[in-house]
């Protein structure tokens, strides 16, 4: 059956740029992916980022279950009682600052729309502040302001967007100046570059509080203070895009919460839905009330839909009850503590960074140079796969090769022991290869 069904996605499905494996897959659970010839993986990707309670949480399969008992969707202009509620609990218990009102949508790249539509409305002006290495989304405005997607060959951008060079600790723009001070120096030289070029139309500065897709970059506070700062001094908005960073991933309810800073808009995805498709933008009931006074509008076919509300109050009840994100702070130290132990181990294992159960690790041909291993990093990372265990590595020519960490918060110890054991395993494999002349 699942050869027939390999040779099908080949003849019929379209390659869309992630579709990496040959393999086809049947079941998620926990840490655990299989495929169809019962190969099991341990997923330290969360399935991109989004299985944080892990794959099919007894929880999450119950609330699909109570939403097929009531409704699946209704007429987007139709709010469902569990609509409402899911708001009033990110109001009372998740949400920073006065961060009250909030809209439900689909993906992170539809709340980056909704998130844009919102600050230029408010703002009348349509001018972007963006970071390097950034991704918020594949959408048209989503990736307009994307830095880290892949933006040649889909016509013109949307016009408006400028650029500011991501705080990197490990390779700063400028090498020397200690990390905070380079990262305000970048800042500062940016925003004197923007108030030349701006046509005085300024909307927004948006952000990851961790630049995720750009290398897990985790920016220090004063950056993000600096911010607000910004956005506050030209009447423009700050939009923090909490698709990664949000329920506890990092060791805290939200980015703004670690940062100590609130944005006027947050955008959430991934983590909320647990695998379903389900994103959230929240801004202020002052902000909000502005927007509809001038007819802010944004619907699809499933805005407001009630069996994603309903997964989404059933994830956020299972991170409260599981203490998850006490637990990405204990389980993220003990998995930094075993990369940190390989980085004294290897040499080519450059910089650990992250936070919480969002982790780093670059690799580099020798730590002097600080030279990409884009090679070793592709290698080891195919090789990791072969071995059982699925993992996500950022390559970009301009950046490093960093091999991106983050398991389900439910995670154990074995499984953490077990994923290490069979990533040194290849590390040591593709650096054999690569010093015997192969595949590198
Ligand atoms: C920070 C961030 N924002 C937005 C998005 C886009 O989300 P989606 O893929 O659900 O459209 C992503 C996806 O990886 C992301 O990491």
């Amino acid at each position: 059956m699942s050869g027939s069904l390999e040779a099908a996605a080949k003849d019929h499905l379209v390659r869309y740029g992630g579709d990496t494996f040959p393999n086809l897959f049947t079941k998620a659970r926990g840490t655990v992916v299989t495929d169809s010839q019962g190969r099991e993986y341990l997923d330290f990707t969360s399935g991109q980022m989004c299985a944080t309670i892990g794959h099919n949480h007894p929880a999450i399969v119950e609330a699909v279950h109570r939403a097929g008992e009531k409704a699946f969707h209704f007429f987007s202009g139709m709010i469902p009682e569990v609509v409402a509620e899911l708001a009033q609990v990110l109001a009372r218990d998740w949400l920073p600052g006065d961060l009250t009102k909030t809209i439900f949508v689909n993906t992170g790249s539809e709340a980056t729309e909704v998130a844009l539509r919102m600050a230029k409305m408010y703002t009348g002006g349509y001018e972007v502040l963006a970071l390097g290495g950034s991704w918020h989304g594949i959408t048209g405005g989503a990736s307009s302001v994307s830095m880290a997607s892949d933006r040649k060959g889909y016509g013109v951008p949307a016009p408006g967007v400028f650029v500011i060079p991501e705080p990197n600790a490990y390779r700063p723009y400028f090498p020397g100046m200690d990390e905070e001070a380079a990262a305000l120096a970048n800042l500062d030289l940016a925003l004197k570059l923007y108030d030349m070029q701006s046509a005085g139309k300024g909307a927004a500065i948006i952000v990851e509080p961790v630049i995720s897709a750009g290398g897990v970059l985790v920016p220090p506070r004063s950056f993000l203070v600096a911010l607000r700062q910004a956005a506050d001094a030209r009447g423009m908005l700050l939009i923090f895009d909490e698709a990664q960073t949000a329920f506890g991933r990092i060791g805290t309810r939200t980015g703004a919460e670690h940062f100590d800073v609130v944005p006027d808009i947050m955008t959430m995805s991934k983590t909320l839905g647990g695998g379903l498709p389900l994103a959230a933008v929240a801004t202020t009931a002052a902000i909000e009330a502005d927007i509809y006074e001038k007819h802010f509008t944004y619907y699809t076919s499933h805005v407001s839909d009630p069996l994603t509300a309903e997964v989404g109050l059933a994830v956020l009840k299972v991170i409260e009850q599981e203490k998850l994100v006490d637990r990405a702070n204990a389980m993220g130290a003990y998995l930094r503590g075993r990369f940190e132990d390989l980085q004294q181990r290897y040499e080519v294992i450059g910089d650990v960074r992250g936070l919480g159960l969002l982790i780093g690790v670059e690799l580099v041909t020798d730590r002097v140079s600080r030279s990409p291993a884009h090679a070793l990093g592709a290698l080891t990372t195919r090789k990791c796969f072969e071995k059982g265990l699925s993992m996500n590595i950022r390559r970009r020519p301009e950046r490093g090769s960093v091999w991106r960490i983050a398991p389900p918060l439910t995670v154990s110890t074995n499984e953490i022991d077990r994923a290490v054991e069979i990533l040194e395993a290849a590390l040591r494999e593709s650096l054999d290869e690569i010093a015997a002349g192969g595949t590198a």
